[in-house]
């Protein structure tokens, strides 16, 4: 992606009428974490926030959570993979934070494997700490690591989109 391009990028919401851009990135970036029908609920049901980045109308960059009372647990993360390390996830994921704390969040919560050294880096970066480990919560046998951040009061709030 150009200087330019990243100038441009689009923040928005994610819509049920984004599903089909939502299940492709999710293919290209997590090879298919939820199916069509999960991806319908997650993006109509009110209390799961997510956000999506846009180049020149393709989908590159998308997170969502669900909130629970005053808790957001972030669900997905995802960059398209020929266009990481430009800070899109970090844009993305500061986005939905923000988003979730209009929503009254106060905390953010997920869960990520131990191995996946890419998305463990990006929520420190964001602020996030490490609050337990699940062992052999994945799949494949990998640990998972529980991490927490406390979110600012609303005022304090960096914008996000939407
Ligand atoms: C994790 C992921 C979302 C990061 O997206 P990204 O756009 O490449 O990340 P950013 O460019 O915003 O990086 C922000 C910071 O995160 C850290 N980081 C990101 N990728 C990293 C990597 N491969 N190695 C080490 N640190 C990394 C760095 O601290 C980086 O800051 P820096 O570039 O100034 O050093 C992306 O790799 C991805 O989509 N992975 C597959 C999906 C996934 O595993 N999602 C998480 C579980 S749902």
């Amino acid at each position: 992606m150009t200087g330019e391009q990243l100038q441009k990028l689009a923040c928005f919401p994610l819509e049920p009428n984004h599903l089909q851009a939502c299940q492709d990135l999710d293919q290209r970036s997590l090879g298919g974490l939820w199916n069509q029908e999960q991806w319908h609920s997650e993006l109509a049901e009110e209390r799961r926030p997510g956000i999506g980045l846009w180049c020149e109308g393709a989908l590159v960059a998308m997170a969502s959570g669900w909130l629970v009372v005053d808790e957001l647990h972030i669900t997905v993360v995802a960059v398209d993979p020929l266009q990481r390390r430009q800070g899109l996830g970090r844009q993305v994921l500061q986005a939905l934070l923000s988003h979730g704390q209009r929503l009254g969040a106060e905390r953010a919560t997920l869960e990520v494997a131990t191995s996946n050294t890419a998305a463990v880096a990006l929520y420190r970066d964001l602020g996030f700490r490490d609050a337990g480990i699940r062992r052999g919560y994945y799949r494949n046998g990998d640990d998972a690591l529980i991490q927490w951040l406390r979110l600012p009061p609303v005022n304090d709030a960096q914008q996000g989109c939407g």
